[in-house]
Parts: structure tokens; sequence; C-alpha cells
């Protein structure tokens, strides 16, 4: 099982060093010995076809297969017990045979697919996801210019209709309702790299994916839309709150995270005196980034002397900022942004 990093180049494409380099180590470490290579990575279709598996030209005992992931980070453990569909792929049905022979304690459904096919269903999934957040964000920013909408309230009567509920009757949205709704972009360390990389993809095939460009470009938007209007109602000298540095709440992950993109444009907008706080994200934030700004080991610590109070990151924790006088005191002046229109307003 081969599940390396696949990072994004300059250009949007996806550096398969990582794969390839663990190919070609398993291919030494196992010699004449037979056996099935499975590629986990997020890889772009045609890459085992066109990349992979030349390399195991000459080791007609490795077979190779892709077993895309679909785990939420943060629900890694539980989507990984509890698939909701199990994909393998190759061209050998061997091979094949072997995967499914693995999973089959799993009461998931088993799809048996070709190499490229289980790439691409990746792609699929992801680029819908980052499609339908998107479609979410230019419908709050329509609202907003229109004025007189409460976002929340718009977004929250969109997922009754029924064909974003479960079958059982229980009135409960699907979880990909939770991804039609406003916030400040699509981060993290795969929506963004896997959309770059399609749309790199088809190019490079000849294709211009029309969309899937402008769900990338609607989301880099995100971020100076924000920023602007938190510079445009805010003093310089403000002290500015900064609630959330994970991309996604219940993970510490900070790759490509929204956060550091609207601190970098604050900063670049004369608004120095910014200090943040997250349950569990600000370790990995330091690691990751190195802005002049400060860092405050609790929530109240973070608000108390704020004059401005941001959400980049829906902790559930926030939720107690309504019990803060200093937040009841920035809300009425108008220095509250909560990017994730998480709270009830
Ligand atoms: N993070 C997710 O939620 C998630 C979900 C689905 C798919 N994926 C895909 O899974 C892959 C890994 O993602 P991640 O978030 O775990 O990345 P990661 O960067 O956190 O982890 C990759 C690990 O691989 C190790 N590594 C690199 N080259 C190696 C080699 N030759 N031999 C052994 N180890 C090596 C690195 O040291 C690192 O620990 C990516 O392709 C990603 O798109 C990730």
């Amino acid at each position: 099982m081969i599940c390396v990093g696949t990072p994004s180049q300059q250009d949007g494409a996806v550096d398969l060093s990582y794969v390839i380099s663990a190919v070609q180590q398993t291919c030494d470490a196992l010699g004449k010995q037979a056996c099935t290579i499975c590629i986990k990575s997020t890889v772009p279709p045609s890459s085992a076809r066109d990349v992979l598996q030349p390399l195991l030209d000459g080791y007609d005992n490795l077979r190779l297969t892709n077993n895309p992931e679909f785990l939420r980070e943060g629900y890694a453990w539980q989507d990984f017990m509890q698939p909701d569909r199990i994909v393998i792929g190759s061209d050998c049905s061997q091979a094949l045979n072997t995967l499914e022979r693995l999973y089959r304690s799993f009461s998931s459904p088993i799809h048996k697919v070709s190499l490229t096919e289980a790439e691409f269903i990746k792609y699929l999934s992801n680029t819908l996801l980052a499609t339908l957040i998107s479609f979410a964000n230019e419908q709050s920013q329509i609202a907003d210019t229109v004025g007189d909408i409460n976002i929340q309230k718009v977004f929250t009567i969109l997922h009754e209709d029924k064909r974003w509920h479960d079958s059982s009757g229980t009135k409960k949205t699907v979880n990909m309702a939770s991804y039609v709704y406003p916030g400040c972009g699509f981060g993290g360390y795969c929506l963004p790299k896997d959309l770059q990389a399609l749309i790199n993809q088809a190019e490079k095939q000849g294709f211009t994916p029309n969309l899937l460009k402008q769900v990338n470009e609607v989301n880099i938007g995100m971020i100076d839309y924000h920023a602007q209007k938190i510079i445009h109602h805010t003093k310089q000298d403000d002290k500015i709150a900064i609630l959330g540095l994970a991309f996604k709440p219940n993970s510490d992950d900070v790759r490509d995270t929204p956060a550091h993109k609207i601190i970098a444009a604050l900063l670049n907008g004369d608004r120095k005196n910014i200090q943040c706080y997250d349950p569990e994200a600000m370790t990995t934030f330091t690691e990751h980034y190195d802005f002049p700004i400060a860092y405050k080991p609790s929530l109240e610590e973070c608000v108390t002397d704020a004059d401005v109070i941001v959400i980049c990151t829906a902790w559930q924790e926030f939720t107690h900022l309504e019990d803060l006088a200093s937040f009841t005191k920035i809300k009425q002046q108008d220095k509250f942004f909560d990017l994730r229109y998480f709270l009830a307003t």
C-alpha cells in the first residue's frame, strides 16, 4: 500500500516523485518475490498507465492496483473502517481478486474497475465537493451584494429540499449538504491540489475545463473578498482576534488553510495587530507559517482585549463566544466577521 504525498507543482500538476520513488524502492526490495502493489495516494487519471506501470517493466512478479481513499480528515478511522464504497482498480484480474480478499470483512460495496477509472473516481468525487463549495460561496457573495438577506437562514432553508435528505424520512440532511454552505473557501491538502491537478490534466489533453477553472477562481477570490471587507470595517491599529487556524474543525491540519491566506491579506492591508487562537492547530501553524502575530492560549484570552473578531474555522468551542461580554460589544459595533456563517445571527 503506497500512500505517500502527491503535492502540487507550480503549474498545478501533481508531483509524482514520491510515488515513483516509493514504487521503485518497493520493486528493489521485492526482487523476484510476487507482490501486488497498491497505490492509495491520489494520483491523476492515467498516472498508472503512463508513468507507474512502465516502472514495473521487467518485473513479471509485480502487479499494480489503485485503491483511492475517500476518508475525511478528522474522521479518518471511522471513514476508513466504515467506507461508503471501496474502489479497486487494476488491469489484472488476479490483482483485483487479491485486493477484494483484503477487504472481504468490510460490508461496503466493492467496485472492481480499471486502473484509470479508479484514479478518475477520486477526482470526480473531490472536484464535485469543490464545485459545491464554490457554488455556495458565489451565491453568498451575490446575496451579500443584493443586501437584506440572512445568508445562514437561506442556506438552511435550501437544505430542507428533500433531495438533500436520506430516504429514511428522518429529515436529517445528508453529509453532502454541508458542502453546499458558504464559508471562506476550501483549503487543506486535498481539494485545492486535486482540483488544480484535474484542470492541469484536462488541459494537457487539449480540453479546457471551464467550470472547474471557475470553481478555482471563485475559491481564490473568497479570501480577498472577506479580507477587503474586514479591512474596510476596521482601523489600522484595531486588535484583530483570528479564531481558527486549521483548515477544518476537528483537525490540526493547516496545509493550504484559508486562515493563513486571510492573515497574509490582513497584514498586507496594514492590519498588523493580529492575535489568534485555535484549540488544536497552533503548534502546526507556527511550524508551517512565520507570521509576526501573537498566539493566545485560550478563546477568552484571544478575544478579551480585541477590537475585531474573525472566525476562520467553525470549531464547536467558538459557540461559547456568545457567553463573553467582549463578544457582545464587538458584535454591536459590527466588528465581528463570521467567515463560516457559523454562529447564530
Ligand atoms: N489527508 C487526507 O485526508 C487524504 C484523504 C484521501 C487521500 N489522500 C491522499 O493520500 C496521500 C497522502 O496524503 P497525506 O495527507 O497522508 O500526506 P502526508 O504528506 O501527510 O503523508 C505522506 C507521508 O509519506 C511519507 N513518504 C514520502 N515518501 C516516502 C517514501 N518513499 N517511502 C516511505 N514514506 C514516504 C512522508 O514522509 C509522509 O509521512 C496523498 O496523495 C493525498 O492526496 C489524503
